[in-house]
């Protein structure tokens, strides 16, 4: 069929009969919408100063997940639209039995969402989320390492970890279980009673508390007497990208496997290798235009130019960036491999302009 004989205005008038209809729903009551998944906040609370949990009922659209994964939320903050990304901190077994789920949120000192979450959003009121996505889940078909395990956690890290191993709880309560939690101080222990019921609900499960202000950072030594036999067991890691880096290099000297290792990183800056001549980025959709001169992200350019295009880890993670390329060539900012010509959906966050781009969806 050409473009000519395409019969739009059937198209056209479906199109807004659906949004008609989505907007009807959506005033019924917002989790009967038919085009984003909408969820209701149910409580705050707060786990320790600075970190709160939002129980949140999701509408009955929503798929699910698995344990270790994560969503994206969109929230409004002094008027403006921001979307990030948290882990779920509880089962998928709770979510089954309540229809409810839990995200933990530290704050960020800086950040322009997590400080001020706790006092814009309003028990009873409905936040959009997404689809649950990500790899850092049981690794079943492993059946070698999954019988034993280490899993290490620093601050909010221990989101992950929490859904992680109540999902283990439910299924398979005689795991053998190494946990390590590294916090700066007792003030900042996220999940404390939590943490304290846990070796009543494993019979193999041994849990140490790290308090670096007193104990100091981890290191070769103090990981290895914890955990002597880590090498063979499945790890699960998650924290600030340098405990993560720590982790894996200490284990992969005493003979870990890459294989075993399993890290989720909540974000970090990339580092650099790769820098560019100047180029100019048009962003087809706003109209605006920037001239880079020194190697900075796609993301980094629409930000300059004034735009507030999604984001969540800043760090190719979480794909909450993508954008449609138009023209023009790129470059991974990390790897400084090109990104192929046919490749139109990329990572703001992770690649800069080689020369001029035109970017359609920003
Ligand atoms: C898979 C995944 C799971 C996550 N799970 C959790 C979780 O369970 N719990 C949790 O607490 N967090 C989690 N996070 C982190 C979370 O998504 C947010 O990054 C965090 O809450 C900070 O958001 P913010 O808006 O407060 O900070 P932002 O405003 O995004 O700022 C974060 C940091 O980046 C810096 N920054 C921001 N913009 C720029 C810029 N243009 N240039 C330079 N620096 C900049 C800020 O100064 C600040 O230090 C997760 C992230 C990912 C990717
Ligand atoms: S912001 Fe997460 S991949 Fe770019």
């Amino acid at each position: 069929m050409t473009s000519q004989s395409i019969p739009l205005q059937p198209l056209l008038r479906a199109a807004t009969r659906s949004d008609t209809l989505d907007f009807v729903l959506s005033a019924i009551s917002p989790q009967f919408s038919l085009k984003r998944h909408m969820a209701r906040l149910l409580a705050i609370r707060e786990e320790c100063p600075g970190t709160h949990t939002l129980l949140l009922q999701p509408g009955a659209r929503w798929g699910g997940f698995i344990a270790g994964q994560h969503v994206g939320i969109t929230v409004d903050v002094n008027g403006v639209r921001y979307r990030r990304t948290y882990s779920l901190s509880c089962s998928p077994q709770y979510y089954e039995r309540y229809g409810h789920i839990t995200l933990t949120i530290k704050s960020v000192a800086d950040g322009r969402v997590s400080p001020r979450l706790a006092e814009v959003l309003q028990v009873g009121s409905y936040l959009e989320i997404s689809a649950a996505s990500g790899e850092f889940v049981w690794q079943e078909d492993k059946q070698v390492y999954t019988e034993r395990t280490l899993m290490l956690a620093a601050g909010s890290g221990i989101t992950p970890i929490r859904s992680l191993l109540d999902e283990l709880c439910e299924s398979r309560p005689q795991q053998d279980v190494v946990l390590l939690v590294y916090v700066r101080h007792a003030g900042e222990r996220i999940f404390k009673q939590w943490l304290e019921s846990l070796p009543s609900q494993f019979s193999h499960l041994r849990l140490e508390i790290r308090y670096t202000d007193q104990e100091g950072e981890i290191t070769p030594e103090n990981l290895l007497a914890a955990c002597p036999d880590l090498s063979e067991r499945e790890l699960f890691v998650c924290g600030p990208q340098g405990f993560m880096d720590k982790v894996r290099q200490y284990t992969l000297d005493h003979g870990a496997q890459v294989a075993q290792i399993h890290q989720e990183s909540f974000g970090s800056r990339p580092q650099r290798v790769v820098s560019s001549g100047p180029a100019t980025v048009s962003f087809q959709k706003s109209g605006k235009s920037i001239r880079s001169t020194d190697g900075k992200t796609l993301l980094e350019l629409a930000e300059l130019a004034g735009l507030s295009p999604k984001y969540g880890c800043r760090s190719g993670i979480c794909h909450e960036c993508k954008c449609q390329r138009g023209s023009g060539s790129l470059i991974h900012a990390v790897t400084g491999q090109p990104i192929p010509d046919e490749q139109q959906q990329v990572q703001a966050c992770i690649v800069i302009p080689d020369g001029d781009v035109t970017i359609n969806s920003l």
